[in-house]
């Protein structure tokens, strides 16, 4: 019985808490090692890369930001990933939203918080972006050990 009771409130919590982010409609790439030869820049010469709002909060910490949360929007994205190192290594992130050929929707507020211990660190716009319901975004850091983001989109 309380078993029962248990697993029902359980089930009722994790049916609740699924958050109205659906991060599957973020297409990420793994936290990636790259040399000069494989970086995005090397084989994308072309692309036009826009760069972040960028605040480092202190050491190892920064927050990009692109366009400005507005009444009504909500949270689309949230993801997070990070990655360690034995030896420092240049790495990049691949992010690419909606997923998949899905209508995306349209973005208001990109902020990515990044922790690393490296000094600095880059977010890139590729493609899309703020008022568009598409985003391909770029992260990068050189000779860092550990690397940690999470991403917030919201849009309407
Ligand atoms: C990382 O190194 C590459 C190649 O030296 C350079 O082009 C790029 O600007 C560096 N990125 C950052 C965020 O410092």
């Amino acid at each position: 019985m309380w078993h029962a009771l248990i697993a029902l409130f359980g089930l009722v919590f994790l049916v609740n808490a699924q958050p109205l982010a659906r991060a599957n409609d973020l297409y990420y790439t793994a936290i990636t090692p790259v040399s000069d030869e494989t970086r995005y820049t090397t084989l994308n010469p072309n692309a036009e890369l826009k760069e972040f709002n960028k605040v480092k909060h202190s050491k190892g910490n920064i927050v990009f930001t692109s366009g400005e949360r507005i009444t009504g929007d909500r949270l689309i994205v949230n993801h997070y990933d990070d990655e360690s190192f034995t030896t420092t290594a240049d790495i990049e992130v691949g992010m690419k939203y909606p997923s998949s050929s899905s209508t995306g929707a349209t973005l208001t507020c990109i902020e990515i918080y990044v922790d690393m211990s490296a000094d600095d660190a880059g977010a890139y716009m590729i493609n899309g972006g703020i008022g568009k319901a598409n985003a391909e975004i770029l992260l990068t850091c050189n000779q860092t050990r550990t690397y940690v983001y999470e991403t917030y989109f919201y849009g309407y």
